[in-house]
């Protein structure tokens, strides 16, 4: 029998619960031995949970049990989550999590803290939910260089994007139903503001580059300011309006950022609805692979969180695969003016207005996309110099969205 700990009994904690039940036999056969809950750490009583006798408020009985050899923490938030981790991996204790602000924040402290004890620390739930990303990162695509990755990163956001677009319904009402179904944060701001989508990109940009960017400090914006004209623009060009996060390298230094983009119907994100995030990875060898799956949700992110229980206690996560970050300093970061894509402006004015942005833009042509209005896609500019090109013919802006080719 093999015993573990879990940290927080919330949404994914009391799922990672169900996936071990569910799944024993499986388990079992992959691990070599029965994995058996023998704590549960939470402020909570649950008496009326086959584990309920399992329940513990102090984290010094799990950390002092010798029996108890991995802690799966999915407490959410930094802190205590961060301290309980630390001293799980200085106990000698194997620290598996669906934690994406404890990664973001302070992996690089804990990946180090993991080398030096001699045990692992997974982390394949925190990016994605259910799908497969992390661990493809760092072993299937090992032979490539990185060259960007693009993706839906929230699951509560394409849910919203989705039901705006599809049902045209109201954000609230769509926002109240994603909490309902436990997609959504304890604070849906850190969703709706591209918060959650940043720690997660920060997180794909150290796997893909080696250094942690603070998800502070990088350029995000959430969809709070999306509207009916945004979805209307999209669906005229042909396409949608996704909240991506993107990483890429710059001259050698690295951008990453969140924000509403419109991606054309070419680009297979842009079919990802629903609570489904889609990862596109754009290498040197191997071209573009994308992962696409259930970003959030009870069992699919807790079957993330066991396949990190599984790969740990089936001795196939070695010490020596876990990543060397380091933490970012600003001559690593690249500035948002740099990141250069298309660009889709949508103007309001006269169909004049609408040629002189075009030439201005290195556009193909225009679109009217309501009466007074006409979307613009410019060529591959920086930031820098489309707002520089588009403020020089004095038309009036009424939003720019980065384009997802
Ligand atoms: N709130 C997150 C989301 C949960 O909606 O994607 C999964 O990280």
């Amino acid at each position: 029998m093999m015993q573990i700990a879990i940290l927080g009994f919330g949404v994914v904690g009391s799922g990672t619960a169900e996936v071990l039940a569910e799944n024993k036999k499986l388990i079992t056969a992959h691990c070599g031995d029965e994995v058996s809950v023998k704590y549960i750490l939470d402020l909570r009583e649950f008496p009326d949970h086959p584990l309920g006798d399992r329940v513990v408020h102090d984290i010094n009985v799990i950390l002092n049990d010798p029996e108890v050899v991995l802690v799966a923490e999915m407490m959410g938030g930094s802190h205590p989550a961060y301290e309980f981790s630390a001293a799980a991996l200085k106990a000698g204790k194997h620290v598996v999590t669906s934690n994406k602000e404890v990664i973001a924040n302070f992996g690089v402290e804990l990946l180090a803290l993991a080398r030096e004890n001699h045990v692992c620390y997974l982390f394949e739930a925190s990016v994605g939910g259910g799908i497969p990303i992390i661990r493809p990162m760092q072993t299937d695509l090992a032979s490539n260089q990185i060259l960007a990755v693009s993706g839906i990163l929230n699951g509560t956001t394409n849910f919203i994007l989705t039901k705006m677009k599809n049902e045209g319904a109201e954000f609230a009402e769509v926002l109240k139903e994603a909490q309902a179904k436990g997609y959504a944060e304890a604070n849906p701001a850190a969703d709706v503001e591209g918060l959650d989508a940043a720690r997660k990109i920060v997180i794909l940009a150290a796997l893909a580059y080696g250094v942690l960017i603070d998800p502070k400090t990088i350029p995000t914006e959430g969809i709070t300011k999306i509207t009916g004209l945004h979805t209307a623009t999209a669906d005229k060009l042909g396409g949608a309006v996704k909240l991506i996060g993107h990483t890429e390298k710059i001259d050698g230094k690295i951008y990453a950022g969140v924000s509403p983009y419109f991606v054309p119907a070419s680009n297979p994100i842009s079919h990802v609805d629903d609570v489904f995030n889609g990862i596109l990875v754009d290498t040197n060898m191997l071209g573009r692979a994308l992962f696409y799956g259930a970003g959030a949700g009870k069992l699919p992110t807790a079957s993330a969180v066991v396949a990190d229980i599984i790969d740990v206690l089936s001795r196939r996560a070695e010490e020596r695969r876990l990543p060397e970050w380091k933490n970012a300093s600003a001559a690593d970061v690249a500035q948002k003016g740099d990141y250069a894509c298309r660009r889709c402006y949508v103007i309001d004015g006269c169909p004049k207005c609408a040629e002189k942005a075009k030439t201005a833009l290195g556009a193909d042509g225009f679109e009217t996309v309501a009466d007074g209005k006409f979307a613009i896609i410019s060529r591959v500019m920086s930031e820098q110099e489309a707002e520089a090109a588009i403020a020089a013919t004095g038309v009036s802006v009424v939003f720019c969205l980065p384009v997802l080719d």
